[in-house]
């Protein structure tokens, strides 16, 4: 039989990511629903460590089902990753009488966490939280869907002017080693190629997509390119391009952080307002040291082991779908 929880701490950390907040008002509610008190941890690992801690109530998380960001803060945090900033954590919640920890973040937030768990043996859950997409284990993590949507509205844009001027575009968006946004992004916005971490795509055989492109009465192209690339960088593959076929007109456009931000989507409002209530329910029966995940509209638990084990791949029918269409 698993221990009786009184108090849950909750924290964001890692890049922020959009549906985070509405994450945080989910444990929250769900808490307080099942009689425990829940108290909110700012700026992630740094703010367990400084004891940056405040009681939540459940009108302390009205309005921000709508907000991107994190009312509670995020934060790298280096200290975590060592032996002694993890006892200084573990003691401020005990002083607090916490006994259950939920993180919301990506794989370096569940590693923290697992490391924390194995150390003092605190029940804790991780809710996946970055616009990545790149954790197994659940179809999809909070903030990619709307990271994705804010894409697909700058390529839409990007075209517009690409259209106008018979230009050539290289996109560039986040996803780290993943090429998640590239891909989907890339289709939903009719992209000619799309360079993603996952796939070796040489810099002759983009020129001659784009050749073939052209020679088809193309007048403009939209090349996606996952930040994580194997060729390079948006910038670099541009000027790659240009030195091998001059006669493009070549622009870059670097989207940056601004995938970041955002009113999250209904999408990702409701899948976070998920996974906070069965991250809850999860601890109270008894699960820990798991990321709570959503598959097939079934709800999982998996342990660090099957979580880091490798990243979440890409389906293959993306990348076939993707080519037959960008001729
Ligand atoms: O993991 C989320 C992410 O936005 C990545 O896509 C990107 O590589 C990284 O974070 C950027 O991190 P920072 O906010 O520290 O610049």
């Amino acid at each position: 039989m698993s221990k009786k929880i009184n108090r849950i701490g909750v924290l964001t950390s890692g890049g922020d990511a959009p549906g985070m907040n509405a994450a945080i008002r989910a444990v929250v509610r769900a808490s307080i629903y099942y009689e425990m008190e829940v108290f909110g941890i700012y700026r992630g690992y740094e703010g367990l460590i400084e004891d940056d801690i405040v009681a939540l109530d459940a009108r302390s998380v009205g309005n921000i089902i709508q907000r991107g960001g994190t009312i509670l803060k995020s934060a790298r945090c280096d200290e975590f990753k060592t032996t002694a900033g993890r006892q200084k954590a573990f003691d401020n919640l005990n002083a607090r009488g916490i006994d259950a920890l939920v993180a919301i973040g990506g794989d370096g937030t569940f590693t923290g966490l697992h490391a924390f768990y194995q150390e003092h043996e605190m029940p804790v859950i991780c809710i996946p939280g970055t616009i990545d997409n790149d954790l197994p284990g659940t179809d999809y993590t909070i903030g990619y869907d709307t990271a994705t949507n804010t894409v697909v509205d700058a390529v839409d844009k990007i075209r517009d002017t690409a259209l106008s001027h018979n230009r050539l575009f290289f996109i560039e968006v986040m996803g780290r080693d993943s090429g998640y946004i590239a891909i989907n992004s890339g289709i939903a916005g009719g992209a000619t190629a799309i360079m993603i971490p996952e796939e070796n795509m040489t810099i002759d055989e983009l020129v001659a997509r784009l050749d073939k492109g052209g020679k088809s009465k193309k007048s403009s192209s939209l090349v996606i390119v996952a930040e994580g690339g194997r060729s390079g960088n948006a910038i670099q593959i541009a000027e790659a391009v240009h030195k091998k076929s001059p006669y493009y007109d070549t622009k870059v456009t670097i989207l940056g952080h601004l995938q970041r931000g955002g009113s999250p989507t209904y999408f990702d409002r409701v899948l976070a307002s998920k996974m906070g209530v069965y991250a809850v329910e999860g601890l109270l029966a008894g699960k820990t040291d798991v990321m709570v995940g959503i598959q097939h509209k079934t709800t999982v638990y998996n342990d660090f082991e099957t979580i880091m084990v490798k990243s979440n791949e890409i389906e293959s029918e993306a990348i076939r779908i993707s080519k037959i269409l960008s001729i």
